[in-house]
């Protein structure tokens, strides 16, 4: 249903007006409805590890069914810093410097409820995931964005300090562009890296420039890491907040979702200094108070042995990548470069389309698969709409489905 009941007389608040469906239903509905290999949302196909959900069946019959404490059950705060000091070198008190939240998405609106005020602006680079305009417009900010550049894009782009490359289209930070979004109002940058949907892992020469602008501009960093533990080949995933002078100014967001293949359990994490982690607790209490307690006991035993785990699900993620790449391009669509998440990218034009949206509502018809418009990422309103997300934190067979169909339909 869309938000809107312009027929009824009634107009929702401005703040969820034109939300409502979006792109991911309709595709999803398109998936159902066609029967086609649904590569559209991020929503895995394996399960999470099977002793972690014997933990959980066993917390909640052992009666971890009432509320935690709103700051999250104190052994995973400890896990989580544990976590942060074993990857990072990063030391949080688990005790005032670590919040658990309903997901990275609810740490994500609890903070920028909890840094800005109305009419402040809010630097995030585009695309981004589409969580961050709709939760900034909430708090009342307006999200600018700051265009990733295209790099090896059919000679378009530019930009700085890509790792890797070699001929394969990517994304890379454009410092230019971040020094021309900012202005007085800007008060807070989120970076997400790993990165949604463009796969990109920020390198420590771009993170180190983002470091630089936003002591320089005195910006809080509020950094989405939930894709932190599935990185692939020789790219490496580094934390803002360890860099000099950052930890300080820095809100770390990550969460069990991703890493381990329970999404639906929505548990998520924000480590910072105490001041900011207290603003942001003060926002989370009114939105859900705290959640999820059998899952919080569970995890906080399992990521003590989380590297085991996500060198697993890290390995068949990057098979089932490679798979859809050198698939993508014996149909003739270009795969960008994916060094981490869920998502690869893929130009259409040599279909002889130019319009994701449209490419994506005709490829269940014509090839019987689900992809989503990179567009539904896009911040900017004139952004090119040539790219198109796959996800192939799905089966196997479903990947190898959905190539053999798309080279079919080439
Ligand atoms: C970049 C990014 N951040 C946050 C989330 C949501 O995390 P959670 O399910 O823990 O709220 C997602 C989910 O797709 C994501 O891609």
């Amino acid at each position: 249903m869309n938000v809107n009941a312009r027929e009824t007389g009634w107009s929702p608040a401005e703040r969820v007006r034109g939300m409502g469906e979006s792109v991911f239903t309709e595709m999803t509905e398109l998936a159902r409805r066609t029967g086609a290999v649904n590569l559209g949302q991020g929503v895995p196909e394996l399960d999470g590890p099977r002793p972690l959900l014997e933990e959980v069946a066993a917390a909640v019959l052992a009666g971890a069914n009432q509320y935690p404490p709103a700051y999250g059950f104190p052994a995973l705060r400890e896990a989580v810093a544990a976590h942060q000091r074993r990857r990072y070198g990063l030391e949080y008190a688990p005790q005032g410097e670590v919040l658990v939240t309903t997901g990275a998405t609810e740490a994500i609106a609890a903070a920028l409820m909890a840094l800005c005020d109305p009419g402040d602006e809010v630097l995030a680079f585009d695309p981004c995931y589409d969580a961050y305009p709709a939760v900034a417009r909430f708090a009342g900010a307006r999200l600018v964005p700051v265009p990733l550049a295209e790099e090896n894009a059919g000679g378009t782009g530019g930009g700085t300090g890509g790792e890797s490359g070699g001929g394969t289209p990517g994304f890379a930070l454009d410092l230019d562009a971040l020094r021309a979004a900012v202005t007085g109002r800007t008060r807070v940058l989120i970076l997400n890296s790993p990165h949604n949907p463009t796969g990109k892992v920020f390198t420590a020469a771009e993170l180190a420039a983002i470091a630089e602008f936003c002591r320089e501009r005195d910006l809080t960093v509020v950094t989405d890491e939930v894709y932190e533990h599935l990185v692939y080949d020789d790219a490496t995933h580094r934390t803002i907040a360890a860099l000099p002078g950052m930890r300080e100014r820095t809100l770390t967001i990550s969460s069990a979702g991703k890493t381990f293949n329970v999404t639906g359990w929505k548990v998520g994490w924000v480590c910072g200094p105490a001041r900011l982690v207290a603003a942001v607790a003060a926002a989370k209490q009114f939105l859900t108070y705290a959640s999820g307690t059998p899952y919080q006991e569970a995890l906080a035993r399992a990521l003590g042995g989380v590297e085991e785990w996500a060198g697993e699900l890290r390995r068949t993620l990057r098979r089932n990548r490679d798979l859809l790449s050198e698939g993508l391009t014996r149909a003739g669509l270009r795969p960008y470069r994916a060094e981490a998440g869920y998502f690869l990218q893929a130009d259409i034009r040599a279909w002889g389309h130019a319009d994701g949206v449209r490419f994506c509502r005709e490829l269940p018809l014509r090839a019987g698969v689900v992809a989503i418009p990179t567009s539904a990422f896009l911040l900017a309103p004139d952004a090119p709409s040539h790219l198109v997300r796959f996800s192939f934190c799905r089966r196997e067979k479903s990947v190898v489905e959905a190539v053999e169909k798309l080279i079919a339909a080439a």
